[in-house]
């Protein structure tokens, strides 16, 4: 049932306020007088010893889901403070890469059925591995088959494009993250911050959602582009990589995302006045790297769509040439979840007007369950 909207997809991304709202039902503790704020995972309240003292964590997984891990990885290597891996699961099979028993491996998918995803799951229980899940579909073969694990509560998706599940599976990696990490004095500011954040979160959301028009507007003036550049960095690599992803599957346009420290090293060659590209730059400690990035980009007379923190326009956009698109600011490690937000409008407003079918795109499934 769609509602009052023309597609699941445009649904799904506009229910993001109240899937984030039942990801974090029941697992978030205020805190009172006398008791810490704290998070509860029930599913793996039992298993905590033995991953934080697991010598790695890798996490697994395809497409969207291998972005999620993407965007969490920095807060669960700063607040577990064990080293944090992630592989693609048809790269894992294909190298047979080193999986040991004093290994945490975190599997996270949507559907809970992707065929490569699960043969790396069984692949990581022959090897001896603590096998963790990140599912949405509970009864799913990756929840059976998963030693213990975390349900993200999104409901339902229909939409091939994913958007719902990646913003609810960030959150679930960040409670995670917050679960695994002792509450050291040193930590407790900024797990307090986090937590906050985490209630904050749905609000937000609500507030990034008013940019619909904004992206239809964008959209219009990207309808007959053959490619489109998203450059991020730090928490927000991964929001490059599923921006362009979504723009890619859904629009059918090119679209790469590309990490910002790496732009010397080849992608700088493909700047000119014509093609454009979203930069990531809202508030964190990358900002002034990103800066820079957009002064070389506007150098090349690059055409820039630059993302950042509401009030910053004037200090990111060099001589006002670019066009901007501010989002509220949120913590941090939780910045993905709401930058994630304007390029998934962009993305399903793009292919409206191109006149594709936003649902089901062409050559896609669901769910892949085949090799
Ligand atoms: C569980 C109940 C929820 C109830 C809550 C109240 C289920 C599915 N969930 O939620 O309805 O409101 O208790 O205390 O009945 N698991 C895996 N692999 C996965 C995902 C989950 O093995 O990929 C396992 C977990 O380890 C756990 C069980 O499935 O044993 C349920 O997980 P989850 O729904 O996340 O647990 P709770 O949030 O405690
Ligand atoms: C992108 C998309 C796919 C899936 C991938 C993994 O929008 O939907 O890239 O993310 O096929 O699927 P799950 O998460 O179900 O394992």
């Amino acid at each position: 049932n769609k509602g009052k909207y023309e597609h699941y997809m445009q649904k799904e991304i506009h229910e993001q306020p109240d899937s984030l709202t039942t990801t974090m039902r029941g697992r978030l503790i205020r805190g009172g007088s006398c008791k810490a704020k704290s998070v509860l995972l029930g599913g793996l309240k039992d298993h905590l010893k033995t991953i934080r003292r697991s010598r790695r964590i890798v996490f697994i997984g395809c497409g969207t889901s291998y972005n999620a891990a993407l965007a969490a990885r920095p807060i669960l290597e700063e607040l577990s403070g064990i080293p944090v891996t992630l592989e693609i699961a048809s790269d894992l099979l294909d190298r047979q890469g080193p999986i040991y028993r004093e290994d945490t491996t975190v599997f996270v998918s949507q559907s809970g059925e992707t065929a490569d995803t699960l043969q790396a799951l069984e692949y990581a229980l022959e090897n001896g591995a603590l096998c963790v899940g990140i599912t949405n579909t509970v009864g799913s073969a990756i929840a059976r088959t998963t030693h213990c694990g975390v349900h993200i509560n999104a409901g339902c998706e229909i939409g091939v494009a994913s958007t719902k599940a990646y913003t609810s599976q960030i959150v679930v990696m960040a409670m995670l993250a917050l679960a695994i990490g002792d509450d050291t004095i040193s930590s407790q500011t900024r797990r307090e911050a986090i937590i906050d954040g985490l209630f904050d979160l749905p609000s937000k959301l609500k507030e990034v959602l008013k940019l619909d028009e904004e992206m239809k507007d964008l959209a219009r003036l990207l309808i007959a582009e053959q490619s489109l550049l998203v450059f991020g960095r730090g928490y927000n690599y991964a929001t490059a990589l599923e921006g362009a992803l979504k723009v890619k599957e859904v629009a059918l346009m090119h679209s790469e995302g590309i990490l910002a420290g790496e732009m010397k090293h080849g992608p700088l060659a493909l700047v000119d006045e014509t093609l454009p590209i979203v930069v990531v730059a809202t508030r964190d400690a990358c900002f002034s790297k990103q800066q820079s990035v957009i002064h070389q980009l506007h150098a090349r007379k690059g055409r820039l769509i630059v993302m950042c923190t509401k009030g910053d326009a004037a200090s990111v956009c060099v001589g006002g040439s670019c066009r901007v698109i501010e989002v509220p600011q949120v913590e941090d490690c939780l910045q993905p979840v709401i930058n994630i937000v304007p390029l998934q409008l962009l993305a399903y407003h793009l292919t409206v007007l191109r006149g594709h079918n936003v649902d089901q795109p062409r050559n896609l499934a669901k769910s892949v369950t085949t090799q």
